[in-house]
């Protein structure tokens, strides 16, 4: 049997998943996504060239591997041409080696729409990519979506088509004001689609399990992170997958004993995208210096990321919930200028000291983080290409996380490209 990886992120997403999957894909036959959509952005930065990749899986970029896109994500087809057709040019060809799964779930224009609609509204307003995905996953869960084999069937994909618009454009003219969509026109624009991407379309499950038997290894590809997943994040303000590693199984086509190695990256530091709470935040000022330092604007939207500090007690939470075996640290370099550096170990709320996350509503929104200092290191680390060469308060900074969460380091990052990374050693 080939070995299993699943890789994800440990924080709110971010946190570096596509430099560290373009690093492991070395090892592997096939890089497969299986849940989330076009709402990720995952960055490779090869030499001078940067790629970020958002549907198709980053190993993509290694022309012998071949990337599956599992049934567990939602696909806006017309995103994903335009990735596509943005990669032919740089020479990265992805005919013969791009698989899509024929049971993924097809994001539609009012999928889009909805999700733009929701959005307007200030209050209870999620941040989302506008992508479609909630309203698209929300389908797939009440029965009334499309999946991509199902475009293939012309007469059944033009009647669901028809009665699931019909259903929509009352939502959107009553609900919202809006106008509707025309399932004739949405119909003939789909068609052009399903052809281009009929080559690519197959049962991804079967060919994964073959693979394997072959003795073939898989690498699977989290989107998003581990406290944005519909179940175990800051719920509401979560994507709609199960972007942990669990997903890889639902989403992927891998029973869960298949699994040899859970693989968590974690940011040095803390970010996230969109509303929701977020304990470790920065004030004003630190936020500007390590937002500038980290470049730290959505790849996907562009928008400025939240920053705060490294919060032990969410990752030790992710290293459980994921069964993390190993972590990738990156973005270390970040945090060169900085005099000290707060990590935060529990939290007090309402004059109670917790080391862990309660199912207390708001919980995260009431509490106070607890930290404890550690002084910086006050030089540049971003051509450190050893271990042994990081400053020691490092080197200590790096120890004190891993024995906050629990687990091994395998990688320290230090900088956004594949030579700005070396193997940790305790
Ligand atoms: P992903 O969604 O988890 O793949 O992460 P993104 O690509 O959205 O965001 C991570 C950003 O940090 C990208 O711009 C990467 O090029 C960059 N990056 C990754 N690792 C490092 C690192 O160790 N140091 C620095 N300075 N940048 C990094
Ligand atoms: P990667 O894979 C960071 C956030 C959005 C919003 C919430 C819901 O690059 O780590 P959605 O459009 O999914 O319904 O938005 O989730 N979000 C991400 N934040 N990285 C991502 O992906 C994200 N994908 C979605 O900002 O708060
Ligand atoms: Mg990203």
């Amino acid at each position: 049997m080939g070995q299993v990886t699943v890789l994800v992120g440990a924080q709110w997403g971010d946190e570096g998943k596509g430099k560290v999957i373009d690093i492991l894909t070395e090892e592997v036959q096939y890089v497969v996504r299986y849940q989330g959509g076009n709402n990720a952005g995952h960055t490779v930065v090869i030499g001078d060239k940067k790629y970020v990749l958002h549907l198709i899986p980053s190993g993509i970029l290694h022309m012998d591997k071949t990337c599956v896109i599992g049934h567990g994500v939602v696909i806006d087809p017309k995103a994903l041409l335009e990735e596509i057709d943005l990669l032919a040019p740089q020479d990265i060809e992805v005919e013969g080696r791009l698989k899509i799964s024929d049971r993924a779930h097809v994001i539609f224009p009012y999928h889009r729409k909805i999700d733009e609609l929701r959005e307007v509204r200030k209050k209870g307003r999620i941040g989302t990519t506008k992508k479609g995905i909630g309203p698209c996953y929300a389908d797939k869960v009440a029965r009334i979506g499309i999946r991509m084999a199902d475009l293939y069937d012309e007469k059944y994909f033009k009647n669901r088509l028809k009665s699931i618009i019909e259903e929509k454009n009352t939502v959107l003219k009553h609900l919202y004001g809006s106008d509707g969509f025309s399932p004739d026109a949405i119909f003939e624009e789909y068609r052009g689609y399903a052809q281009r991407l009929k080559e690519y379309v197959c049962d991804t499950n079967f060919l994964l399990s073959e693979a394997l038997k072959k003795g073939e290894s898989i690498l699977f590809e989290g989107a998003q992170g581990t406290f944005l997943d519909v179940d175990y994040g800051t719920y509401p303000y979560v994507t709609s997958s199960s972007s942990t590693a669990g997903g890889a199984c639902t989403g992927g086509g891998v029973g869960p004993s298949r699994i040899d190695r859970v693989i968590g990256v974690v940011k040095a530091y803390t970010t996230r995208v969109g509303e929701g709470p977020f304990p470790t935040e920065f004030g004003p000022e630190l936020m500007e210096t390590i937002r500038k330092k980290g470049g730290e604007f959505g790849s996907t939207t562009g928008r400025a990321r939240r920053c705060g500090w490294f919060d032990s007690v969410l990752v030790r939470n992710s290293v459980e919930i994921n069964g993390i075996d190993q972590v990738a640290i990156t973005k270390i370099d970040v945090l060169d200028e900085l005099d000290t550096i707060k990590i935060c170990t529990g939290y007090n709320y309402k004059g109670k000291l917790y080391s862990n996350i309660p199912g207390i509503p708001s919980f995260l929104d009431g509490c106070e983080p607890v930290y404890e200092e550690h002084p910086g290191w006050k030089c540049d680390t971003s051509g450190i290409t050893s271990y042994e060469d990081l400053p020691e308060n490092a080197r200590k900074y790096l120890a004190r996380i891993k024995g906050l969460i629990g687990t091994d380091i395998i990688l320290v990052s230090v900088g956004k490209s594949r030579k700005q990374t070396f193997i940790y050693k305790s």
